[in-house]
């Protein structure tokens, strides 16, 4: 990353603030890391970069579908017009029916959707179109680092990490929020002087892979809706499901959370304050097409969002293929199985040898992640003692994962693997060198 040389860089008093402060502290060494990235034969002492939430385990089938699309169909001429910033009409029509029926599994109307470039933008604009400057988000810990920039640079809005629990066994039957937090959270929130206005949840979660049960849902939405609190919650990883039914998961789940889309509670209260963020950047692995969505029955926030959004909207190219792929129910049927069978798979993979090796893991019902308790291998329990520890795994292993640094947590030696970025052969080498790595310490720990 390109860093200006002198503070005389003729910015604006933002423009110098966005200057000096990179969007994630390992943005750089994930570029490294990603220039000498492993391959079987060409590179094989090469890195894996595991910091960075893509989902490239079947890229092939859909690059296939995008390759015939485009080769078979003539391009319509709305294309090249300027069309609804919220999502051109029949864009919206295939998206509510693919959310119909593979995440929400209830009838959408799409004129309760409104699109932009991906989630972080429909993150920005939710920000921007329901809160104040400095009113304040509240989000679970430890959760995306990145929502702080998405609410914080434009909409002005700051970030409250809710802590939850604190070891991973606390999550063991769940996410442990509850209403008394929330209630806490706001006499604190305002005894600062600022405004309680919006929750975000992430299920499946990023990065525990917990998601929330119904019960739960409901008596948060609740109170939300009492207390005028805007709440949402953020489905990019809704289909991105791990089989909690696989043979060697089961015993990980004694008490199953049935998976429920926040849109089917949305559906019965129709609720201006309740809302769904989707995007295909995970589920689908096309982060680059850069498409996102807000899903809610508000109509003045989908109207704002229309006419606020106009620097945000999506090439209608990438609308019109997919749109084309999304029609062939099929095809996004296989797809989506095809997926979550690769991505379980990569699960299995890491947690056998994590379980070997009795590093507490929280166990996962989705997501990109598995989400780990390093915590014995700190030198300092600190923020910077993580940091070290994040830097020695690379250096040592050549495994980079996503620092705790930003997440929220109050417990410090927790780390981000991402599972589906590098295919199963190669995960296999990555767990490899981080299990030698794991025992490598343990050995110098009892010397
Ligand atoms: C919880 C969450 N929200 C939003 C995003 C950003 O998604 P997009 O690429 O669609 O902007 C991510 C990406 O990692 C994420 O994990």
């Amino acid at each position: 990353m390109t860093m200006p040389s002198n503070t005389q860089s003729y910015l604006s008093d933002r423009g110098a603030q966005a200057a000096f402060k990179p969007v994630r502290v390992d943005w750089e060494i994930y570029q490294k890391a990603m220039e000498n990235h492993y391959d079987a034969i060409s590179k094989p002492d090469g890195c894996f970069p595991m910091n960075v939430a893509e989902n490239h385990l079947c890229w092939d089938l859909l690059r296939e579908k995008v390759q015939k699309v485009c080769k078979e169909k003539t391009i319509p001429d709305w294309v090249s017009s300027y069309g609804d910033p919220a999502g051109v009409p029949s864009f919206r029509q295939a998206t509510a029916e693919y959310l119909s029926e593979f995440l929400v599994k209830q009838k959408v109307d799409p004129e309760t959707l409104a699109f932009s470039v991906g989630a972080t933008s429909t993150i920005e604009m939710t920000a921007f179109l329901l809160a104040n400057p400095a009113d304040t988000a509240v989000i679970p810990a430890p959760s995306y680092p990145v929502y702080t920039m998405d609410i914080g640079v434009i909409p002005e809005i700051k970030r409250y990490d809710l802590q939850t629990h604190h070891e991973l066994h606390e999550l063991q039957a769940g996410i442990p929020i509850n209403t008394e937090q929330l209630e806490a959270a706001k006499q604190e929130i305002e005894a600062q002087g600022s405004r309680f206005r919006l929750l975000i949840l992430t299920s499946p979660d990023n990065p525990t892979g917990g998601i929330y049960s119904q019960a739960q849902l409901e008596s948060v939405a609740d109170w939300c809706e009492a207390n005028e609190v805007h709440l949402i919650v953020n489905e990019i990883y809704g289909l991105s499901r791990i089989d909690i039914s696989h043979p060697e998961l089961q015993k990980d789940y004694p008490n199953p959370i049935p998976f429920l889309s926040f849109g089917q509670l949305m559906a019965k209260r129709k609720s201006p304050f309740l809302h769904l963020w989707y995007s295909f950047s995970k589920d689908l692995g096309i982060s680059g097409f850069r498409i996102g969505l807000t899903h809610s029955y508000n109509a003045d926030f989908i109207t704002g969002y229309r006419n606020a959004g106009l620097s945000h909207a999506i090439s209608n190219h990438t609308q019109w293929v997919m749109q084309e792929v999304l029609e062939d129910r099929e095809f996004m049927a296989d797809f989506v199985a095809a997926s979550q069978s690769a991505l379980t798979q990569s699960y299995v993979i890491v947690i056998r040898n994590l379980r070997t090796l009795g590093i507490p893991y929280s166990p996962s019902y989705g997501s990109l992640f598995v989400w780990m308790d390093l915590s014995e291998f700190l030198k300092e329990d600190s923020e910077q003692g993580q940091h070290q520890l994040w830097l020695e795994i690379f250096e040592e292993s050549g495994v980079l994962l996503t620092p705790g640094a930003g997440f929220g947590h109050s417990k410090k030696g927790l780390f981000r693997m991402v599972i589906s970025s590098i295919d199963h052969e190669a995960l296999e080498v990555a767990i490899t060198r981080l299990k030698k790595y794991i025992l490598n310490m343990r050995d110098r720990n009892t010397k």
